[in-house]
């Protein structure tokens, strides 16, 4: 994924020279100041995070789709410090959930707790009650938990004994796991990944990026103190919630909504998968590709949107067979490949 404005398309994309459905009007003025502000953000990042870029990008998707991402990547690659910072850049309100194996579900939701003053009962909020859940290594904790939150992932309340409470809006899981070869750890199940929107690998860095990390700590940056790095609050909820409004009116022309629907068809067919992506994955992705137009200062979506954000929003929406993972096939090698064959319309 590249960034809106800040760079080239991603290798092997077509650029179309005529936009497949008429631009509308230009967009009132509250919604591009959000856009200025949410690009921004990324600068914003910039100051803690050294590259990754496509990571933040497809953060910022995702809280545009009100959707929550998964961010996977070895020990040591910013995953963390990514999430906080966003969160810092970001006026919205913040918690970090640990998560280890003997969390439990009450620890995430909250529970009822006895009140000897009262005699009562009353319900004590869990971590889940806030705008940006950090859920730090969801992989560490057993399943029961990792399900509570994927629950309330999806229904944005909490039920205790009967009783619904909403979660504050809006509210976004950005949660970090360790690849799932590491020892001690619970994979999240196929069909509970499906609840995130959007799943980001971070890669280790190139080496010129690595020297800049480490010239940024030999000139004092202290992870743990973002403020000292200069990192604050650019853009906050009114922006995104201007910004959403701003992306539901992006338009998608029926031939790039039928270049979703085959390359989700091209996935289901390809040999190594064992299950492909659904037609929810193909939803998200067209929900992804209008964000994306949108923060690419477009009111039209195109296949090169559908392009950039096809891999985040579907990689882990498939199931290799077991052979072809031995063979080292991985998801986006999968799409690599239907994005290479699945003609492109022009
Ligand atoms: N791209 C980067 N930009 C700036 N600092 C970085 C970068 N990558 C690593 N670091 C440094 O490495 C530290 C480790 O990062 P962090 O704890 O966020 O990693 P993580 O991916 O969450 O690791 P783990 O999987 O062990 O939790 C950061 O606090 C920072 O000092
Ligand atoms: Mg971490």
């Amino acid at each position: 994924m590249t960034s809106p404005n800040l760079g080239a398309p991603p290798p092997g994309s077509e650029t179309l020279r005529k936009p497949l459905a008429a631009p509308q009007a230009p967009p009132p003025a509250d919604a591009e100041a959000a856009r200025r502000a949410l690009v921004t953000l990324r600068d914003e990042v910039a100051k803690a995070v050294v590259g990754q870029d496509a990571a933040v990008s497809g953060l910022v998707v995702a809280l545009l789709c009100r959707g929550h991402a998964l961010l996977e990547g070895v020990p040591g690659v910013a995953k963390t410090l990514l999430v906080r910072t966003l969160a810092a850049a970001l006026s919205l309100d913040t918690k970090r959930l640990q998560f280890t194996p003997d969390l439990m579900p009450g620890d995430v939701t909250g529970s009822l707790v006895y009140d000897s003053r009262t005699s009562e009962f009353t319900f004590r909020e869990g971590p889940v009650f806030t705008n940006l859940l950090l859920a730090d290594e969801i992989n560490r904790t057993p399943p029961k938990t990792q399900a509570a939150l994927l629950e309330v992932m999806e229904e944005r309340q909490v039920t205790v004994e009967g009783v619904p409470r909403p979660l504050p809006a809006p509210f976004a899981v950005l949660a970090t796991q360790n690849p799932i070869e590491h020892e001690g750890t619970y994979p999240l199940p196929e069909a509970q990944l499906d609840r995130f929107l959007i799943k980001v690998t971070l890669p280790l860095p190139p080496r010129d990026d690595e020297v800049r990390i480490l010239a940024h700590h030999a000139g004092g940056f202290d992870p743990g103190n973002l403020a000292a790095a200069g990192v604050s609050p650019v853009a906050g909820p009114a922006d995104l919630a201007a910004a959403r409004a701003a992306v539901s009116r992006v338009q998608i022309h029926p031939e790039v909504l039928a270049y979703i629907v085959d390359l989700a068809r091209a996935t289901r067919a390809a040999p190594s998968v064992q299950l492909g992506v659904s037609p929810r994955g193909a939803t998200a992705l067209l929900a992804t590709t209008r964000a994306w137009a949108w923060l690419s200062g477009r009111t039209y979506a195109t296949p090169d949107d559908v392009k950039a954000l096809a891999r985040a929003t579907l990689r882990h929406r498939i199931s290799l067979r077991p052979e072809a993972e031995q063979d080292g096939v991985t998801a986006d090698t999968v799409l690599d490949q239907v994005l290479a064959v699945v003609p492109v319309p022009r």
